[in-house]
């Protein structure tokens, strides 16, 4: 007997959707409709805002482009906005140029059950459905290779995704590229960014892979130079941003807290694992990047899940001022 025959009401769709790894780096290119909600609502209202009459909006670490299409529906005038969304991995682009997209109607996510309201719930699943029609794919689409995903949801018969397409017109505005952020000076011909969001991939540029900490046995990385490699993208984020545009941060742990690399001066680390040396930094490398010459200020701050008993709250989007 199936269990879920019922039919789902729109409000019970969260968005959990994308999961996948990389296999040429072995990184997760997962993602989700409005991963992070309320940065999103705060970022588009900025933009809105700062550009009334229109700017390029790039997606950085766009993954199958979910992010890029959650922050299409929050723009009240999106025909003025061109949203790039961009990923180096080839699989995730793959995705993007499939243009259907799974939702696991049951599958909770902590960022819209948790942190949202009842109303933005609505919200959401409202201006979903509007820009979004339900379908059949006419080819097989495996994305659950996520272990955690799969040992939950073990058998799709049982809870069967539910695969959606944007409606004609809505991804008008919309590219989807490969490219790698290390070459964002150049990108679309040099033309400067309104906004720039690159959520929850500093870690993976970093090799700053927090489950080398917490799994034992699994040894991180100590020899890439964290702070070069930040401070190098925040000098190209910078000069490829308006003056008033703005960068936006992921809020995954990883992105916040950073394994102390060899270049890092004992007495700037903090020691979190004896036997086997590991050491955090004492100071957040990306905003000490940010902060430099003043230019750049914090907008916001958010809360990190994970960070000082998830009390500890930190600016996630940041403006340039000068
Ligand atoms: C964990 S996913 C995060 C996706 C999404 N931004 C989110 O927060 O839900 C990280 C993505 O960043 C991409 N990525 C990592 N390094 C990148 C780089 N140097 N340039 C462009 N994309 C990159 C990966 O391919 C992957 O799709």
């Amino acid at each position: 007997m199936k269990i879920n025959s019922a039919m789902h009401s729109h409000s019970s769709i969260n968005f959990k959707s994308y999961n996948m790894i990389d296999n040429n780096t072995g990184n997760s290119i997962s993602t989700n409709f409005y991963h992070d909600t309320e940065v999103l609502q705060k970022a588009v209202k900025i933009i809105e805002k700062e550009f009334p009459r229109g700017t390029n909006i790039l997606v950085y670490a766009g993954s199958n482009g979910e992010e890029a299409l959650s922050i299409n529906t929050l723009l009240d005038k999106r025909f003025k906005y061109n949203i790039y969304s961009i990923d180096k991995s080839s699989k995730a682009i793959d995705f993007a140029h499939k243009g259907i997209y799974a939702i696991h109607p049951l599958a909770d996510d902590g960022f819209l059950l948790n942190l949202n309201s009842e109303e933005n719930k609505q919200f959401l699943c409202r201006i979903f459905h509007k820009n979004f029609q339900e379908t059949k794919p006419s080819f097989p689409i495996n994305n659950l290779s996520d272990p955690i995903y799969t040992i939950r949801f073990d058998n799709v018969d049982l809870y069967p995704q539910r695969y959606f397409i944007p409606k004609e017109s809505f991804k008008e505005n919309v590219s989807f590229i490969k490219d790698d952020i290390k070459d964002i000076e150049s990108f679309n011909n040099h033309q400067k960014a309104g906004a720039i969001f690159f959520r929850n991939a500093i870690y993976q540029l970093t090799d700053n892979n927090l489950s080398g900490v917490f799994k034992l046995g699994d040894r991180p990385n100590l020899a890439t130079n964290k702070r070069k490699i930040i401070l190098e993208l925040i000098d190209k984020i910078y000069n490829k941003l308006e003056m008033k545009g703005v960068f936006i941060l992921g809020n995954h742990l990883q992105e916040h807290l950073y394994i102390a690399d060899r270049t890092i001066p004992l007495e700037d680390t903090v020691l979190v694992d004896d036997a086997r040396n590991i050491r955090f930094m004492k100071t957040h490398p990306v905003i000490e990047a940010l902060k430099k010459n003043g230019r750049f200020k914090p907008l916001f701050e958010f809360l990190i899940p994970g960070l000082g008993n998830n009390t500890l709250k930190l600016p996630l989007i940041w403006q340039k001022i000068k």
